[in-house]
């Protein structure tokens, strides 16, 4: 019997890796990249809106908890306005207000902004955050 729990727990350790790799990967990613990626680049240069990195600096700066982040930056992508929003006001002037994402589900556009977030990571140099999802499954 002792001989089977040994592979039994490799196959535990094992499949919770693989779990945790899936949970790495973010679906947020695969979000911006259907409906966000045609205005927003991650870092400079911008497209039609300012790069993703910056923004997610900004709201690192203004919300103290990723979750607090993630709550306002939904909110803002359901219904944008100048006074909700965390950016430069410069921004708004510069590219115009950004239209609704109120077509996308709520746990998509929560899903995409966790990984908004998650590319202004501390240290935040230029393209840091671009290249964070990489490498976590292989
Ligand atoms: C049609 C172009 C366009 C698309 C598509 C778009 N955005 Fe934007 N976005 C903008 C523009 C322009 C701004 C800058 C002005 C503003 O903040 O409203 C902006 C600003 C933002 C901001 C900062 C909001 C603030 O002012 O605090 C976030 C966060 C953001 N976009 C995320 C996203 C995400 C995530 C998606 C995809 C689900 C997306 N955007 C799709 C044009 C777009």
């Amino acid at each position: 019997m002792k001989q089977a729990i040994l592979p039994l727990a490799a196959g535990l350790i094992f499949s919770a890796a693989a779990v945790d790799c899936f949970a790495a990967v973010p679906d947020g990613k695969a979000v911006f990249e259907r409906n966000c990626s045609v205005c927003h680049s991650v870092a400079p240069p911008p497209k039609s809106a300012p790069p993703i990195i910056p923004i997610a600096a900004r709201y690192r700066a203004e919300f103290a908890t990723k979750a607090a982040g993630v709550k306002a930056m939904t909110a803002f992508m359901q219904s944008p306005s100048k006074a909700a929003s965390v950016i430069e006001v410069q921004a708004i002037e510069r590219f115009g207000l950004m239209p609704s994402m109120s077509a996308l589900s709520e746990a998509d556009l929560r899903a995409v902004a966790g990984w908004v977030w998650d590319q202004g990571g501390a240290g935040m140099g230029p393209g840091r955050g671009a290249g964070q999802p990489k490498g976590t499954c292989r």
